[in-house]
C-alpha cells in the first residue's frame, strides 16, 4: 500500500509534465534565403477541407482553374469541368508563384476574404490546411486583436514555397511544400515522390529522419525546365514530371514526361483566338517534329514553343542529329476529375530508390524555422538569415489531438496499473 501511494503522485507529476510537453511541440518549416527579386515556380500540397468546386479551390489560391487541373494531370476536356465538385480530403498540387520577400522565398500572391464565423486559426488550419499558421496571417496583416475579424475583410495569406534554383542534384526540379500528416514518415514521403530519405534530409536540413505532424517539408519533384527569353511572360517555366501546364492565354499546352524530361508544347486551342503557332520559314506547327534517317543518324527538325512575348506566341525551329529517330511522342496520362469520398490511407507502398552515387557531405541548402510566425522578416535583422530555431510553439490541432489520444491511453494504462 505505501508503495502505491508513493507511485501515484509521482505518476501524476510525470503526466502533468507530459501534457505540458505535448502541447508545446516544434513544428518546422523549410525556408530558403534569397537575394534577387525574381520569382520562380513552386507547388503547395493542399488537402481539401470540404467538398469544393474546381473553381472554388482555384479561387482560394487566386490561380487559373485550368492551371490547377493540368498541374494534377486532370482531364480538362470534361464538360463544365470548372464547376466539377472535388471531394473533401482530396490532395492536390497547387502551382504558385514564389517571390523573394524580406530575404526569404515566400508566396505573397494569395488573399482570403473573410466570411461570418471565420477565425484566424480556422482559416489557417482548416481552409488553408496547415500551409499557414494563424500567427503568420496575423503578422502579415498587422492584426492587433485576432478575436475581431471584420466579415469581408481581405487578408493576405502568406504561403510557404521554395525553388532552390529549380534544380535538385543538378537536375531540373520543382519543389512541393508539403504539410506532414500524422500518418506520414519520411520514408513514406520519399517513396511517394520517388526521392530518397537522404535527399529529403539534405533539402530540408533535417538532423534526423523524424518528422512531426504540421511540419512543412520541401519535396523535390523531377521536372522539365524551359529556356524562354527573360522578357517572356512565362520565363522560368518548370513543369513537373507527369503533368501539363497551360500557357499563352490558354493557347499553348506544355507537358513533361513520362519518357524523358524534355518540355513538349503543342497548341491547346482552348481559347477562341490565338496568334500563329507556325514556325517561321517552315511549314511546321508548334509541336511538329520531322525525322529523316541517314547513314549519319537521324536528322530531327522540330518546332518548339519559346515563350509568350507581348501577347505573341514565340516559336523556334531547331535541327539536330540524333543516333536514333524518336518514336511517337508519349503524353502523361490524364485522369478523370476525382469524385466521391476519399478514404484516408497510407501512401501506397513503393520501394524507396536508394541514393545513387553515394554520399560525400552535402551542404544544406536551407534552414529550418518554426512554422509559427517567427520568420526572419519579423525578427531583428541580426545574425545570418536562416539559423535553426528551437523555440517551442503551440502545436497544430491535429497533432494536439494525436498527442491527447496517446496521453489518454497512457493515463488509462497507469490507472489500471495503480488500481
Ligand atoms: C542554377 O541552375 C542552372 C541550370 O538550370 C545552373 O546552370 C546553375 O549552375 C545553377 N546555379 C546554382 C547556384 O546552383
Ligand atoms: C516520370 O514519371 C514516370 C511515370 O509517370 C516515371 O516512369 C519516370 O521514371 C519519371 N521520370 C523521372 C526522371 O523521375
Ligand atoms: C503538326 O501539329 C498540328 C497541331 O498540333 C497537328 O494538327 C498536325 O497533325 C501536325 N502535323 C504533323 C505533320 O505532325
Ligand atoms: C514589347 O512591347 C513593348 C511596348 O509595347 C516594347 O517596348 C518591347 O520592345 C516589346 N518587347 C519585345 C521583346 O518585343
Amino acid at each position: 500500500m505505501p508503495k502505491q501511494e508513493h507511485i501515484f503522485p509521482s505518476c501524476l507529476f510525470f503526466l502533468l509534465s507530459l501534457v505540458t510537453l505535448a502541447t508545446l511541440v516544434n513544428t518546422k518549416s523549410t525556408i530558403e534565403p534569397c537575394s534577387n527579386s525574381n520569382s520562380c515556380n513552386a507547388l503547395v500540397g493542399y488537402t481539401l477541407y470540404t467538398d469544393l468546386k474546381v473553381s472554388e479551390v482555384a479561387a482560394l489560391f487566386q490561380i487559373d482553374p485550368i492551371a490547377l487541373l493540368t498541374a494534377n494531370a486532370i482531364d480538362i476536356s470534361y464538360p463544365d469541368v470548372e464547376n466539377h465538385i472535388l471531394p473533401a480530403r482530396l490532395f492536390l498540387k497547387v502551382p504558385i508563384s514564389c517571390s523573394c520577400s524580406d530575404g526569404i522565398r515566400k508566396s505573397v500572391a494569395t488573399s482570403y476574404k473573410t466570411r461570418p464565423s471565420d477565425t484566424l486559426s480556422g482559416i489557417a488550419d482548416n481552409i488553408y490546411a496547415g500551409l499557414v499558421s494563424a500567427d503568420q496571417i496575423r503578422e502579415a496583416n498587422s492584426i492587433s486583436d485576432p478575436t475581431v475579424l471584420d466579415v469581408g475583410q481581405t487578408l493576405l495569406v502568406p504561403l510557404p514555397c521554395t525553388c532552390f534554383n529549380n534544380t535538385d542534384n543538378n537536375l531540373p526540379a520543382i519543389y512541393l511544400s508539403y504539410v506532414v500528416e500524422p500518418v506520414d514518415t519520411l520514408a513514406g514521403i520519399a517513396a511517394q515522390y520517388a526521392t530518397t530519405i537522404t535527399d529529403l534530409m539534405n533539402v530540408n536540413s533535417l538532423g534526423s529522419p523524424s518528422i512531426t505532424p504540421g511540419d512543412i517539408l520541401s519535396v523535390p519533384i523531377p521536372a522539365c525546365a524551359s529556356n524562354f527569353p527573360k522578357y517572356a511572360s512565362d520565363v522560368g517555366l518548370v513543369v513537373p514530371n507527369g503533368t501539363y501546364a497551360i500557357l499563352a492565354s490558354h493557347c499553348v499546352q506544355c507537358s513533361c514526361g513520362p519518357g524523358n524530361l524534355n518540355l513538349y508544347c503543342t497548341p491547346a486551342s482552348l481559347a477562341a483566338s490565338c496568334s500563329s503557332m507556325q514556325c517561321r520559314n517552315s511549314n511546321l506547327m508548334l509541336g511538329n517534329v520531322t525525322a529523316q534517317s541517314s547513314s549519319a543518324g537521324c536528322r530531327v527538325i522540330s518546332c518548339a514553343y519559346d515563350g509568350f512575348v507581348n501577347g505573341t506566341i514565340w516559336t523556334t525551329l531547331s535541327s539536330s542529329l540524333q543516333p536514333q529517330c524518336p518514336g511517337p511522342h508519349q503524353f502523361p496520362q490524364l485522369v478523370a476529375p476525382p469524385s466521391g469520398t476519399i478514404i484516408d490511407s497510407l501512401p501506397a507502398p513503393a520501394p524507396a530508390p536508394s541514393q545513387a552515387g553515394g554520399g560525400g557531405p552535402t551542404t544544406p541548402k536551407s534552414s529550418i524555422v518554426p512554422v509559427t510566425g517567427l520568420l526572419p522578416s519579423s525578427s531583428p535583422a541580426n545574425g545570418p538569415i536562416g539559423s535553426t530555431s528551437d523555440a517551442s510553439l503551440l502545436a497544430s490541432p491535429s497533432s494536439i489531438f494525436a498527442r491527447a489520444t496517446v496521453f489518454y491511453l497512457f493515463i488509462k494504462l497507469i490507472v489500471s496499473m495503480v488500481l
